[in-house]
């Protein structure tokens, strides 16, 4: 057996008895011919394996090399130096695999994050995407545990669909047909039938409505995977694949969503905070680093720990999105024209009415609920007002939305009237529509951004620097 190996997570905190251990990992830095770091990417810190003067052949020692792979056999040991409680007396050394320090991309010093992005098949092996990844890691198992917990049942909805759940046509297109000769219709149109699923088919952008088939039938779901929309948002919180987490009940109104979505939010950071702490607090340290070459008027005003706690320990705000028009007219932002976009009951928030409202004016999260109809999806419940219907979209600082669901129409009638007004085909949407005909309840869910949520507890400001291997417009390497 060759992976009989404990990890440097593990080790660190065992206690030194001079027992021989095995451990495997790349070498991070090896300085004066004795003192390797080892990591094995379990944790940020390195292990200090110590080789004895002369215990290694002068062609092995050349071998040690940044980013070279090792096998260690040793004896744990109190660490004689500072920085570390143990370190490893090497008594054989095994190379597995050499690497080139001449060409070798990441030198041991400080690397932009730009520059990372460009050999991001490599970018795991810092500090900085160990920690983002193993939260992103931890962040993923705490959503499953908390839906696991409430009992709710995770379906798997498909990737390749022939419905667009949000009616905003941002798909990316699905075809087994020849590009250069497509099968036409006698009137000139593309002829589908011939396409491999015999109809035009597109990438998933939510798996919201099969998740309302699910719950109308299990009670509570929830799905959690990648979706994809081909919209040409070049910014530092769009991707074109992106994860969401979408849970969907039955027997639920908007308040209860709220609640649900509320919680939700706080329970897996509370996680986190307890299951992360040492890659929280090396983001915190890196973010507080990264802040001090701001201008002061720039710097949060929280620490990344601080940031989470708060948002932990206090609840967030919820106001309608009358009143959220409301603060901005009235807000100095807008008296001293300095939003780029103009104010007024009807528009689309764009997100610097979203971080005024939040940063600026709540300092928290918010809750923005009851949307004008016609920024918002077919689905949504429509309010007794007839201008709104109801919509509730997470704010949350220094991201901007983070979460957007609703309470779900329910009536087949005012749903096919309102598909009916926004040209969305109910014939094709026939299935969808069963759920009101046949035992309709309230329901209502929403969807959260992993990505986005990633962004939030790790202080990253860079969505393409949270998820492996970011897609955007004219961006898909790896
Ligand atoms: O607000 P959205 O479009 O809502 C839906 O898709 C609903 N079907 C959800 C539901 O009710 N089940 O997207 C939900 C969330 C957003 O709040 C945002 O966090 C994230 O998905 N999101 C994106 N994240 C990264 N890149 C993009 N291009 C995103 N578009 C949406
Ligand atoms: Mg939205």
């Amino acid at each position: 057996m060759f992976n009989k190996r404990i990890k440097i997570k593990d080790l660190i905190s065992m206690e030194p008895q001079s027992q021989e251990v095995t451990v495997m990992g790349w070498v991070r830095t090896f300085r004066n011919n004795q003192f390797i770091a080892l990591n094995d990417g379990s944790t940020n810190q390195n292990l200090q394996v110590v080789l004895e003067l002369g215990s290694c052949s002068e062609v092995l020692l050349k071998r040690i090399t940044t980013s070279a792979s090792l096998k260690v056999k040793g004896l744990l040991i109190p660490s004689l130096g500072k920085g570390q409680k143990v370190e490893v007396k090497a008594t054989n050394i095994e190379l597995l695999g050499d690497s080139d320090a001449e060409v070798y991309p990441l030198q041991p010093k400080k690397h932009s994050l730009e520059f990372l992005r460009e050999i991001a098949h490599l970018r795991f092996r810092t500090n900085t995407f160990g920690s983002v990844f193993r939260i992103r890691h931890a962040l993923a198992f705490a959503i499953h545990q908390f839906f696991n917990d409430k009992g709710f049942l995770y379906l798997h909805t498909p990737i390749v669909t022939s419905s667009d759940a949000e009616g905003a046509g941002e798909m990316f297109r699905v075809t087994t047909l020849p590009l250069e000769q497509l099968p036409r219709n006698e009137d000139g149109s593309i002829n589908y039938k011939e396409d491999f699923f015999g109809k035009s088919t597109n990438l998933t952008v939510s798996g919201q409505l099969e998740g309302e088939l699910g719950a109308t039938a299990f009670g509570e779901v929830y799905t959690f995977g990648p979706t994809f929309r081909a919209e040409n948002s070049n910014t530092t919180r769009h991707l074109a694949e992106f994860w969401m987490i979408e849970p969907e009940m039955a027997f639920c109104d908007l308040e209860d969503n709220m609640n649900l979505a509320e919680e939700f939010i706080q329970s897996i950071i509370g996680y986190v905070m307890q299951n992360n702490r040492e890659d929280l607090e090396f983001l915190a340290q890196r973010l507080a680093d990264e802040e001090k070459q701001l201008p002061q008027d720039k710097r949060s005003e929280m620490g990344l720990l601080e940031k989470l706690e708060f948002v932990l320990n206090n609840q967030f705000e919820r106001i309608t999105y009358t009143e959220a028009i409301d603060i901005l007219l009235q807000s100095p932002a807008y008296k001293k024209k300095k939003f780029q976009y103009d104010v007024k009951w009807g528009i689309d928030m764009q997100s610097e009415h979203e971080r005024y409202l939040v940063e600026k004016h709540f300092k928290k999260p918010v809750i923005v609920t009851n949307y004008p109809k016609e920024i918002k999806a077919f689905y949504m419940r429509q309010n007794d007002d007839g201008k709104t219907v109801a919509a509730m979209d997470i704010l949350a600082p220094g991201i901007g939305e983070i979460v957007g669901g609703s309470q779900r129409e329910e009536r087949l009638e005012k749903l096919e009237q309102r598909m009916n007004e926004m040209q969305i085909p109910t014939e094709e949407l026939s299935w969808y529509l069963d759920t009101r005909r046949y035992g309709t309840v309230p329901h209502a869910g929403f969807g959260l951004g992993f990505e986005r949520l990633v962004l939030f507890v790790t202080g990253m400001s860079n969505i393409r620097d949270v998820i492996a291997f970011p897609r955007t417009p004219k961006n898909c390497e790896f």
